[in-house]
């Protein structure tokens, strides 16, 4: 089958992250006689570069266009550290998940059992461990109305939610967990926040239409406790939109390296897969990044695709790198024995390739 797909390689290690998924998935392409057709695109502080914009109209009609979106990584420290930029690269990427509705992200976790010792968690505790993050993407505090007010001594962020936004979501999450552990876990404030009362309110309401499915409530606060302290309690957590990325990036010291996370951000006509990690710039073009983020993904836009057997394909080869220590220096105890960014893609390519040579 012949597929398009939108590449968007972003800022900072998200180039040379972007080019080894690239790799996995031609050797995918040659292995299973698919075609992928790469299209280019600009997103965040390098579109603002080139045309002014975080995020370039022809980017949202390549975007639209395409059977998928592969997304490397976003930011400029040049921004982050000017809080009166007006323009920001972040808001390209916000943008772009808005403009495609792109409400459902996903973000697995899990520990892997050749990398149990790079967690500075105890094996005991992480061992086994292995869940999916359901977080609301296009709506809350992300998308609320913001104001400075014009002495700059106040600011406001608004948190919105509609029943409608978190039905859809909550059904999404709920259907994950029936070919799982069969249990969502909502996380929230409910003992505070309106919003996360409405999320309780609703979710509790279409548990009812899964009664397989055991639901559990946890505060915010509790979960991040609780995800270092027996994260193998999980299954699926459902949540809104900041406090999904906050724990999700607290959850990735269980797989021993942020670097390991991927995510899909689905919505009913687009989606895009991306790392959760962020465009690490001062590692920009020295290929020391880790890729297995960005190689993961593109293992989860085959899924979406319906191309499971190729998905398993990738995920097969990323275990084997770790099994044989082809890993870059984040999950590497001693640095002198770690690869580069791009040793680790032609591996998995050419594990990719071989493997299905021996089929
Ligand atoms: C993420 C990122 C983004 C977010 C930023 C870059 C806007 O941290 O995808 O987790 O907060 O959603
Ligand atoms: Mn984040």
């Amino acid at each position: 089958m012949k597929y398009t797909i939108a590449v968007i390689p972003g800022d900072g290690i998200g180039p040379e992250v972007v080019d080894q998924a690239k790799k996995a998935l031609d050797a995918v392409a040659e292995a299973y006689d698919h075609i992928f057709l790469y299209k280019e695109a600009l997103l965040g502080a390098c579109a603002i570069e080139k045309t002014g914009y975080p995020l370039p109209q022809e980017t949202i009609d390549i975007c639209r266009n395409s059977d998928a979106i592969l997304y490397g990584a976003i930011g400029d420290p040049k921004y982050d550290n000017d809080p009166s930029a007006r323009i920001r690269p972040e808001q390209g990427l916000l943008q772009l998940r808005k403009e495609l509705d792109l409400y459902c992200n996903v973000r697995p976790v899990k520990a892997y059992d050749n990398l149990i010792h790079n967690s500075p968690l105890k094996r005991e505790v992480i061992k086994g461990t292995d869940f999916l993050v359901y977080r609301e993407l296009t709506g809350g505090i992300y998308f609320g109305k913001k104001e400075v007010s014009a002495d700059g001594k106040m600011a406001s962020d608004v948190s919105v939610y509609t029943v409608d936004e978190i039905t859809r979501i909550t059904h999404l999450a709920f259907k994950a967990a029936q070919k799982r552990k069969k249990k969502v876990t909502l996380v929230d404030e409910s003992n505070v926040l309106e919003t996360s009362r409405l999320w309780r309110k609703t979710v509790t309401e279409i548990a009812k239409e899964y009664p397989e499915i055991t639901l559990e409530y946890l505060f915010v606060a509790n979960a991040t406790m609780q995800l270092i302290t027996n994260p193998k309690q999980f299954d699926v957590i459902l949540t809104e939109n900041l406090f999904g990325d906050i724990i999700s990036d607290e959850a990735s010291v269980i797989s021993g390296s942020k670097g390991l996370i991927a995510s899909s951000s689905i919505g009913e006509e687009n989606a895009l897969f991306e790392p959760i990690h962020g465009s690490y710039f001062e590692a920009k073009g020295k290929d020391l990044a880790n890729p297995l983020a960005s190689i993961l993904s593109a293992g989860m836009l085959l899924q979406h695709l319906g191309l499971n057997e190729e998905a398993d394909a990738i995920e097969r080869a990323v275990e084997k790198s770790l099994a044989l220590g082809i890993t870059t220096k984040d999950i590497k105890r001693k640095i002198q024995n770690a690869t580069t960014t791009s040793k680790v893609g032609d591996f998995i390519a050419d594990y990719i390739t071989n493997q299905d040579d021996s089929n």
